[in-house]
């Protein structure tokens, strides 16, 4: 009964589509209300026309068939009739279930778009057919899991949109066919690790997992990817890297790990990335940036470290691996209240540096490679406009005279001669916000607005004159005092060797304290690390100290504290 019934229909459905196509061959294309049909291009754009159904009357011939911002539902049996298409937009319809095999005869179709519908789903024979589809676009659906066979047929797919929808794992094999996938979008699901199902794609070039919910990078669950340049892992909550997290990306050259949660900058993760060119760790909570922090990043070019709250120290050596270093941007980090002077001078391809919204409140010139940089960005600090920042004044005259001179210099001749545009080196500083926050007379102006009295800071005879003599004073006072200071022989040899020690756990990378071998299983010893001092006091002498070799042993421990307490003072003198 139901088999006569849609024998029935099949029949007025097909002699339909006679008709309509004997009248489409007869008056050119049937082209539905709100749809436009160009015929010659073989295109058929019924984006945002209303429609509920796919139309079957259009020219079967058609090359791209946009069916966009529609009131679609479903796709059964739709799509038949053009064999031809090579572009088919869906999106932002209202399909929650594409079926199975509707798409058998698209064998040439390269792009198929999908997105902003309400899939939830997709089966084994959903993309059935589609051996030549370059682009899959999914994004923004309900997708909780995909059929492992799902891309079965998509052997030429080379971009594959996944982000939007509620992803939290893929089955393995999912993407065993498609080995030459490319590009991988699968931002905003919920996935707790790059998953590892991905190994297979090994053409993979990009890849997005951000806004996803990983927390840590693990040694042995990232998948191994040996082509991929692009890993943009923004906005999940990456507290933790793992040793070799990020070691199975060898070839990345570019890396975007913003809006995550390290404490820590992962120095010696990076390091195993030998080819990155850009990398971004803005908005992350790292309160210093410590030596060498980016070792091994020869090829680094792009630093962005922006908007890091908690970061306070900056070391002076912090880029000193960054070799091929172009620009760098430090802006709105709240808390770093200086940087220190030469930060930048091992970095001799430095074009541009942007320092904005830090706390910024002194800068010398020597924090800038000025006669190097070709732009520099300071606004939003509360500088203290006193005469010191003259050289930043100079600076941004020079930059709006050189503009002004441009101008007029364009205006007045027309072919201009080169010297003149490049006698300077043509710094571009963001001249209109550097403002000042302090003296009291300057607060909230600009700095160049500030007049060349209050940036002058030459002083008179009498400063000067009165200046030497404090200096001139305060040396007598110290050489008397070390003059009549009481010598004390006995730590005399102490004193020689104490500061070698110190400054080697100054250096980098830190020594390890010099150290006295434990006694060993000996009962007796291990009596002394546990008893009151008052115990030991008359026995013989404990190994603690490892200054002892100059102290002769035998002292009593007392004495010994005791040493250790004046040996600061020795140290700062
Ligand atoms: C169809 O038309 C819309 C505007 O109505 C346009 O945005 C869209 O790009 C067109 N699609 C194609 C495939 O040309
Ligand atoms: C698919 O359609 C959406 C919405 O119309 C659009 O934003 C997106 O760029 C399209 N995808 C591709 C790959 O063209
Ligand atoms: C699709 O893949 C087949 C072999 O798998 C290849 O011959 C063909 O050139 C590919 N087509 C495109 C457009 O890449
Ligand atoms: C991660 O960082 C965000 C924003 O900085 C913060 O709101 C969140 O509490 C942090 N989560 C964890 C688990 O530390
Ligand atoms: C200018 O201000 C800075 C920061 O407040 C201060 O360190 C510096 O000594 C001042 N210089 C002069 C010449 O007053
Ligand atoms: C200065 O002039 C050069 C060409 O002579 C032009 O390319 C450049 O944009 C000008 N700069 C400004 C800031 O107007």
């Amino acid at each position: 009964m139901g088999d006569e019934k849609t024998q029935q229909m099949w029949i007025i459905f097909i002699s339909t589509i006679c008709l309509l196509s004997l009248i489409t061959s007869v008056s050119g294309v049937l082209c539905p209300n709100g749809c436009k049909c160009e015929n010659e291009v073989l295109r058929a754009n019924c984006s945002g026309a209303g429609i509920e159904v796919v139309p079957i009357q259009l020219n079967p011939e058609l090359h791209v068939m946009d069916l966009s911002r529609n009131k679609i539902t479903q796709l059964h049996y739709t799509f038949t009739f053009y064999e031809k298409l090579l572009a088919l937009d869906v999106s932002k319809n209202r399909i929650k279930n594409v079926g199975s095999g509707n798409f058998k005869t698209q064998k040439v179709l390269k792009s198929l778009n999908l997105s902003s519908n309400y899939i939830d789903s997709l089966t084994k024979d959903t993309f059935e057919g589609l051996k030549e589809l370059l682009q899959l676009d999914l994004s923004n659906n309900q997708l909780e899991s995909i059929n492992q066979n799902a891309f079965k047929d998509l052997h030429n797919l080379t971009v594959l949109r996944l982000n939007g929808n509620q992803l939290d794992y893929f089955e393995d094999g999912t993407f065993k066919s498609t080995p030459n996938l490319e590009t991988l979008y699968i931002d905003d699901n919920s996935f707790i690790e790059i998953p590892s199902s991905l190994s297979d794609l090994v053409r993979l070039k990009i890849l997005s997992v951000a806004r996803n919910l990983i927390e840590v990078l693990e040694d042995d669950k990232v998948p191994n990817l040996h082509d991929l340049h692009t890993l943009v892992l923004v906005q999940n909550l990456i507290f933790e890297i793992q040793p070799t997290g990020l070691a199975s990306f060898p070839k990345l050259d570019h890396l975007d790990l913003s809006d995550n949660n390290l404490t820590v900058l992962p120095t010696a993760q990076l390091a195993k990335l030998s080819k990155l060119t850009n990398l971004k760790l803005n908005g992350n909570s790292f309160e210093s940036i410590p030596p060498v922090a980016f070792r091994g990043l020869f090829h680094l070019k792009y630093l962005m470290l922006n908007r890091l709250e908690y970061l306070k120290t900056v070391d002076a050596r912090a880029f000193v691996d960054n070799i091929n270093l172009e620009k760098i941007s430090l802006d709105y980090n709240y808390n770093t209240k200086s940087l220190p002077t030469r930060l930048f001078h091992g970095n001799p391809k430095l074009r541009f540096v942007s320092v904005r919204y830090n706390s910024i409140k002194s800068l010398v010139a020597s924090h800038f490679p000025l006669d190097q940089l070709s732009e520099l960005r300071l606004g939003g600090n509360p500088l203290d406009c006193n005469c010191s920042m003259g050289w930043l004044w100079k600076l941004l005259h020079e930059s709006m005279s050189q503009t002004k001179d441009n101008n007029s210099y364009v205006q007045e001749s027309p072919n201009p001669k080169p010297v003149l545009v490049k006698k300077s080196n043509d710094l571009k500083l963001d001249v209109n916000e550097v403002m000042c926050e302090t003296p009291e007379e300057l607060h909230n102006i600009k700095l160049f607005r500030a007049t060349q009295r209050q940036m002058d800071c030459s002083m008179s005879w009498l400063a000067i004159l009165s200046v030497s003599l404090t200096v001139v004073f305060i040396l007598g006072i110290i050489a008397g005092v070390f003059f009549f200071m009481p010598k004390k022989k006995p730590k005399k040899t102490i004193e020689k060797d104490i500061p070698k020690i110190i400054k080697t756990s100054y250096n980098a990378p830190p020594l390890p304290p010099p150290r006295k071998s434990l006694p060993n299983s000996d009962a007796g010893h291990i009596d002394r690390y546990i008893m009151p001092p008052i115990m030991l006091q008359n026995r013989a002498l404990p190994i603690w100290d490892p200054y002892e070799q100059q102290c002769n042993g035998g002292g009593n421990i007392y004495e010994q504290l005791n040493d250790h307490r004046d040996r600061p003072h020795i140290v700062y003198v």
